[in-house]
């Protein structure tokens, strides 16, 4: 009877320690908490003008996305298989630097915005391909803007990652656009349009 009643008494105190402990922990990590923010240094792990800025960028690799997705399949419509496996390519592309901004502001505690930016349709090929280059300029001036934000903030990896997408964006999309505006300049549209078929 003594043994249980000892046994009782230690569970007892057991478990008091054991809620002690989560106790102390909770006290802890809402004193920390409120401490953070009474003071205003709870902080996320980036620099918020860089996740800002990221997070304007997104729209703009989304609209290029989805340019690129309605110009590829209008291209396959007219039966231009060339051109729409080039540009169906560049959608997903578009995508995967949409994904690595994403994936960038996640990891610096941010909230990605997926708004998207808007988009220009075009309804031929040259009208297309226009509308395509306009936006490469554009997101190529952002990305540069972009990269010497990062700099000046210090976030060097951030800018690695778009000085990536700059050279996607101006060596390769850009380039690839400004090549196919001069040939029709060159040999003509018609003659152009027989070599996507
Ligand atoms: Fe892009
Ligand atoms: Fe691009």
């Amino acid at each position: 009877m003594i043994l249980s009643v000892n046994a009782y008494v230690s569970h007892f105190y057991f478990i008091k320690i054991i809620n002690l402990h989560n106790f102390y922990f909770a006290l802890r990590g809402s004193f920390a908490h409120n401490i953070k923010k009474e003071y205003g240094v709870f902080e996320m792990r980036g620099n918020p003008e860089v996740v800002d800025y990221l997070n304007m960028l997104i729209g703009g690799e989304l609209a290029a996305r989805d340019q690129y997705l309605i110009h590829s399949r209008m291209y396959e419509d007219w039966g231009l298989t060339k051109i729409f496996e080039r540009i169906d390519h560049e959608m997903q592309e578009e995508a995967a630097h949409a994904d690595s901004i994403i994936r960038r502001v996640l990891f610096l505690e941010g909230t990605p915005n997926m708004n998207r930016d808007d988009i220009e349709t075009g309804e031929d090929v040259v009208s297309c391909l226009k509308a395509d280059l306009k936006l490469e300029y554009h997101v190529r001036d952002k990305l540069a803007q972009g990269v010497k934000l990062c700099e000046e903030k210090g976030d060097y990896i951030t800018r690695d990652m778009l000085r990536q997408q700059m050279s996607d964006t101006e060596e390769d999309h850009t380039y690839w656009l400004e090549k196919q505006i001069r040939l029709i300049e060159l040999i003509g549209l018609q003659n152009y349009i027989q070599s996507q078929m």
